[in-house]
């Protein structure tokens, strides 16, 4: 069984000593639910592939999901002080040191993949992968529009296609790029269209648990109301929004359910993310 958070902490270790290192260690060995590294593997083992071959794939989106956490808290942004249980990282270190810690992370993840022991085909289709998820196309584009979308009424069109690009396109990159790792090309944009629909369910249930459990409870900051953002419960309300994320994740199984992979363990880490309480 591989242990994430040895494997976080090893991936910064050649890094030589600064501030901003400090502040990349301290944000990425924080806990947090590593979901995105456990659907790697997990798809992995469905597939019946060997999951230590994912390590590093596995340990880059962490990565990358970190610095979208740490950017996310700035003033400029969300404007937050708890994360993790912590203090955000420019209230630990200061902001200058948070923007570089996170733009660090962000190379430094697609530095791991270059050197993972996989075919070099597998390596940059990884990459593709994960700059379209997380890049202009994908997890920036959602923040942009999750910005843009602060003070105004949008539709629940317009909210989905934000939800999908900030938090699916980062779930739907675990999954594709297990499937590329065992060889699978064939269902892609299958496994894309599953991470964006869980990213949705997902992020239905962040804007829900913002209103309904406290900061302390979350380890983190629950600022939605006061920076007037546009989520799903603002738009549709707590009873419907929880319709809408019960339907997604009953589509994710359905669809995860007809591949013929060995899918079970998936199936039941994807059963503790929808009655998750944090
Ligand atoms: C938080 O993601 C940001 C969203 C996409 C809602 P997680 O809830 O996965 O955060 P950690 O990694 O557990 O801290
Ligand atoms: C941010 O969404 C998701 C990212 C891409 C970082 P939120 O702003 O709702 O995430 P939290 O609630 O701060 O974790
Ligand atoms: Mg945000
Ligand atoms: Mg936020
Ligand atoms: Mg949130």
């Amino acid at each position: 069984m591989i242990n994430i958070e040895i494997e976080l902490e090893k991936s910064l270790k050649d890094c030589e000593t600064s501030k901003v290192l400090d502040a990349m260690n301290y944000s990425l060995l924080a806990g947090g639910k590593r979901l995105r590294p456990l659907l790697l593997f997990e798809v992995c083992r469905a597939y019946g592939i060997d999951e230590t071959v994912g390590i590093p794939f596995a340990c880059a989106l962490e990565m990358i999901h970190t610095y979208s956490l740490i950017h996310d808290d700035l003033p400029a942004m969300d404007n937050d002080v708890l994360r993790r249980g912590r203090n955000t990282c420019h209230i630990e270190f200061d902001e200058a040191s948070a923007i570089l810690a996170g733009d660090a992370l962000n190379t430094q993840a697609f530095y791991l993949i270059s050197q993972a022991n996989v075919r070099d085909d597998q390596k940059i289709k990884c990459i593709e992968i994960l700059a379209d998820c997380a890049g202009i196309n994908g997890m920036i584009l959602g923040q942009a529009l999750d910005l843009e979308a602060e003070d105004k009424k949008i539709s629940y069109e317009e909210l989905e296609r934000l939800h999908r690009n900030k938090t699916g396109k980062l779930f739907a990159a675990p999954l594709m790029m297990a499937s590329v790792l065992a060889d699978d090309k064939v269902h892609l944009k299958f496994w894309h269209e599953i991470g964006e629909k869980l990213g949705v369910a997902f992020q239905i249930q962040d804007d829900i648990l913002d209103v309904t459990k406290t900061s302390t409870e979350l380890g983190k900051s629950n600022s939605d109301i006061d920076n007037h953002k546009s989520t799903s419960v603002s738009l549709l309300g707590i009873d419907e929004a929880k319709k809408i994320l019960a339907k997604h994740f009953d589509e994710v199984n359905e669809m995860i359910k007809s591949l013929d992979i060995n899918s079970d363990k998936l199936i039941a880490l994807l059963d503790g993310i929808r009655n998750r309480q944090m």
